[in-house]
């Protein structure tokens, strides 16, 4: 492609996500543009095309994918449009970068790789939490062996407060929507793939995820292939604020990450000692990351290489959020591959 071409994206879906990649593409990432966007909420639509002097502002996502102008796509309508609009952009010769994750069903998500394989463009999912610079660090130390073996890995990930319980029926529930995030680092900070999953869910938090047929806490035990173990402990809530930690242990050594704070001051008196509370949000928290995931996006179209965020890391993190399911809902360990034949 021509290298000093300006980029032209279509970003469908204006919501919380859609704007922040927006306004990346449009004012932080130099070389690209947002030449449409589509939503379904008219309103909306016509304050974020206003906000970034955006002709193109249409309801049907259908008109950004006919339009022979756009090179990529970004998807950010809610979850259980992603496969079809996946498909359709790839069939059209669109570039993908669609957000987590990429389906609720497997046979979708299978058939959705396959697509965007046979249309040879590019695909990447949005795991932008491989793309935080202090994540980043832990997954750099692990796979340089500075802390020999992993052994043992601990995620903490508690948002501030529960999304809307609208939100919460068509998002495929906690795992599939908050801890799956949590399912891809752990295959991507151990390097291994996880093998069987046991979980253990409450509602602490708040009946409506009940109502919701979900739950709002959660202790997940992963086996990876390596023989390595791990945790995952979620809340919905978070009084405190965004609570996102990590720690790999190994035979040599160990490596964590600490929460962000919005300044690193310490206040002594005679009450105790205080501190910032961690950043509130993921708006917040990843802000470096989604600049940095949609920045490899790019590269990737440019130089013609394969997004380090895949279609798989799309299907496995959904694997692994089907088995936690089922884990929590039947108390046993469940292994991945009753919930997927590898074979295939
Ligand atoms: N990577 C992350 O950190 C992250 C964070 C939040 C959400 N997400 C994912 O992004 C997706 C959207 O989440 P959100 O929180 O931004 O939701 P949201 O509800 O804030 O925004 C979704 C937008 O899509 C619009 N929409 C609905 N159907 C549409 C259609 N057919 N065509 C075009 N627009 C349509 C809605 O009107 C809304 O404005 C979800 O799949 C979610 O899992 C990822």
């Amino acid at each position: 492609m021509d290298k000093t071409k300006n980029l032209k994206f279509g970003v469908i879906g204006v919501g919380r996500i859609g704007k922040i990649h927006i306004e990346n593409l449009a004012h932080r990432i130099p070389g690209n543009e947002v030449t449409a966007i589509a939503d379904v909420f008219e309103d909306e639509l016509q304050n974020v095309a206003r906000q970034y002097n955006i002709s193109m502002a249409v309801q049907d996502y259908k008109e950004i994918i006919e339009n022979p102008e756009i090179d990529a796509v970004v998807i950010c309508s809610p979850t259980d449009t992603h496969s079809q609009i996946i498909q359709q952009s790839a069939i059209a010769g669109k570039n993908v970068f669609c957000e987590k994750p990429v389906d609720l069903s497997l046979e979708k998500i299978a058939k959705t790789i396959k697509v965007t394989e046979d249309a040879c463009v590019k695909f990447q999912v949005g795991f932008n939490r491989r793309f935080d610079p202090n994540f980043f660090q832990v997954y750099k130390t692990v796979k340089a062996g500075k802390i020999g073996k992993p052994q043992v890995l601990k995620i903490t990930s508690r948002d501030p407060a529960p999304p809307p319980l609208d939100y919460l029926k068509i998002s495929g529930g906690m795992f599939l929507d908050m801890t799956i995030h949590d399912f891809d680092m752990a295959r991507y900070l151990m390097d291994s793939e996880v093998v069987e999953v046991y979980t253990s869910g409450k509602v602490l938090v708040d009946p409506v995820f009940e109502q919701a047929g979900d739950v709002d806490t959660a202790i997940t035990i992963l086996k990876f292939e390596t023989g390595a173990i791990g945790t995952i402990d979620n809340s919905r809530q978070a009084v405190y604020g965004y609570d996102q930690r990590v720690e790999v242990f190994g035979s040599e050594g160990m490596v964590t990450v600490k929460n962000n704070t919005p300044d690193n001051h310490i206040y002594l008196n005679r009450e105790g000692t205080h501190s910032a509370l961690p950043l509130n949000f993921f708006m917040d928290r990843y802000t470096e990351s989604y600049l940095k995931e949609m920045e490899a996006f790019i590269d990737c179209i440019r130089n013609d290489q394969l997004p380090s965020v895949s279609g798989r890391d799309g299907l496995l993190s959904v694997i692994i959020g089907m088995a936690a399911k089922q884990s929590c809902q039947e108390n046993r360990p469940v292994k991945l591959s009753e919930i997927y034949d590898f074979k295939n």
